[in-house]
């Protein structure tokens, strides 16, 4: 099946190039001015390498930033990056930004405690949030107040410094994720922040300096979907919300589209930025969140990123895979493409990013196995990859849509660039309210109503033999497919690239007896018993 699959796409796997392997690390380590200081360093337990798990990376020019979250003691930069001007290092070590000073542990004035994914705008400004945290749930201190951090890129100074307001934050506030909206002009620009476990979206304006907090249950996990299975281990994170968020090019309203989706969750929702600006909208905007649609099974994700074509990339963290989502298609699991996967090095793709020349950048830190059990550091555990975006969607159902092009034109190119105009497509996805009296079951398409064409090459055999007898029979029960139906599409799932081991990467350490993760009731009762 594989060889064949194989044969049939060679002529594509020849012309593809997938991601390249830019920087690998067994565990990190830092620049420090000389090896004195370095060996203090360690001696002191400030530095403490086996400790450090990378978790975001944002490119700006000759700048590769990592954050590195302070989980564990000895970490001695939050906030780091890598020169790529540098002579080309394969493991180079992270020097902090934009000094160490202004990484100090604690220092709620002028240091940094620990920033997850951090953003790089268009008028070189960089944001981080400081979520002032020490430790990891449920050994959690909280050393400073939520804290927004805004870097000039050019003077490597801060230029702004917003504490949230406790309005803004609940007891089970996680934020790990950050979108920037820019508008007409730099002071135009506003920052979301997608709280995980206390289920909301924070909204702040630069011009205004001031935030301010939005509810929903479309932030909030799916109870269906709280299992994971990667790298070998089974866990499940049950409790998290919203999590991935990334903003659409501004549509022919003005305004920008915010898509996000709960990590527990294969659904994915959106808003308009009209209503995130507006303070007012807190109150009473329910219906403005929208549903896009679902991706698929085994489709969680927690890092996304749009271009401005309106190209959604997505990490896949059960399939060690990247997903892709092109906006002008409706959003279903036929239309969702795997850019690339890798069942070793890119275990639990953690951080995506794409880069003022359209080059995409992905870190993936292996996770779960840090978290759930243990990393083996006799092993390559945190990889960087980057390639051209073209590249990457060259052969998936993402591709612009170059397949209805004349193909002889010599206006080919002017055509092209039409087309991949992007339009918000949220009115055209909005599902078609459910039939209210009957239960629908949400996971297999009723097979009569698909046109054979739609599912090419799958054998029938696929689906689940339960699957045609599960259904209504009724005809009008089934008005679209858009929503219930399997990915076949022969870019998703499954896919094998060949990459350099066909032996897939499953920790050996044990898992030990865990608690499922943040918890949001047993969270509670622990600050009970201990406050
Ligand atoms: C909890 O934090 C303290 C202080 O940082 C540390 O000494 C201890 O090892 C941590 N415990 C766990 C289980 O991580
Ligand atoms: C923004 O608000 C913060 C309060 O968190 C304040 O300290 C700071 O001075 C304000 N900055 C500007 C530019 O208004």
């Amino acid at each position: 099946m594989a060889w064949k699959f194989f044969l049939l796409c060679l002529p594509f796997a020849s012309a593809a190039v997938k991601f390249q392997e830019m920087f690998s690390w067994n565990a990190l380590d830092w620049n420090y001015p000389d090896e004195y200081s370095r060996q203090h360093a360690i001696s002191a337990g400030a530095l403490i390498p086996e400790n450090a798990l990378p978790v975001g990376i944002e490119r700006w020019r000759n700048k590769l930033f990592v954050s590195v979250p302070r989980w564990r003691p000895g970490i001695p930069a939050t906030l780091n990056y890598i020169p790529l001007d540098a002579p080309y290092d394969p493991s180079p070590k992270l020097n902090p930004y934009p000094s160490w000073q202004g990484n100090e542990l604690g220092n709620c004035d002028s240091g940094l405690t620990t920033a997850y994914r951090i953003k790089a705008d268009k008028c070189d400004r960089l944001w981080v949030l400081d979520v002032g945290t020490y430790g990891y749930d449920p050994n959690v201190t909280n050393l400073c107040p939520y804290t927004l951090n805004v870097y000039d890129l050019n003077t490597d100074q801060r230029i702004r410094k917003y504490v949230f307001r406790p309005e803004d934050i609940v007891p089970t506030t996680f934020i790990a994720n950050i979108a920037i909206d820019m508008g007409a002009s730099c002071d135009d620009t506003f920052a979301y922040f997608s709280d995980e476990l206390g289920y909301g979206l924070i909204a702040y304006s630069w011009e205004q300096n001031k935030s301010w907090r939005f509810s929903h249950s479309f932030f909030m996990p799916d109870p269906l979907v709280g299992d994971f299975n990667i790298a070998g281990l089974n866990f499940q994170w049950f409790a998290e919300g919203i999590f991935g968020i990334t903003l659409s090019p501004i549509g022919i309203d003005g305004y920008r589209t915010l898509y996000f989706t709960p990590l527990s969750s294969h659904t994915e929702f959106a808003v308009s930025t009209k209503i995130l600006r507006d303070e007012t909208k807190v109150e009473g905007s329910f219906k403005d969140f929208k549903i896009v649609g679902v991706r698929g099974p085994d489709s969680h994700t927690t890092s996304k990123v749009m271009d401005d074509s309106g190209v959604q990339l997505f990490n896949l963290i059960d399939q060690n895979a990247i997903g892709c989502w092109s906006s002008t298609l409706p959003f279903k699991p036929q239309n969702i493409g795997v850019i690339d996967k890798d069942d070793v090095g890119m275990v639990f793709p953690c951080d995506i990013k794409i880069d003022d020349d359209k080059n995409v950048w992905m870190i993936s830190d292996r996770m779960p196995v840090f978290l759930e059990a243990e990393l083996d550091y006799s092993d390559i555990n945190f990889r960087i990859y980057t390639a051209p975006l073209n590249t990457l969607l060259e052969g998936t159902v993402c591709e612009p849509q170059k397949q209805f092009l004349p193909t002889t034109k010599a206006q080919n190119l002017k055509q092209n660039s039409q087309l991949i105009t992007y339009t918000p497509s949220l009115t055209s996805v909005t599902m078609p309210p459910l039939p209210q009296t009957q239960y629908t079951p949400n996971v297999l398409p009723r097979l009569s109503h698909v046109s054979s064409s739609s599912y090419p090459s799958s054998p029938s055999s696929s689906y689940p033999s339960s699957a045609s007898s599960s259904y209504p029979t009724s005809s009008s029960s089934f008005p679209y497919v858009t929503k219930n139906t399997i990915p076949k599409s022969e870019s998703y799932v499954n896919l094998q690239f060949t990459k350099e081991t066909s032996i897939p990467y499953y920790t050996s350490r044990a898992q030990p007896e865990t608690t499922p993760r943040n918890n949001y009731w047993w969270y509670k009762d622990y600050h009970k018993n201990n406050y």
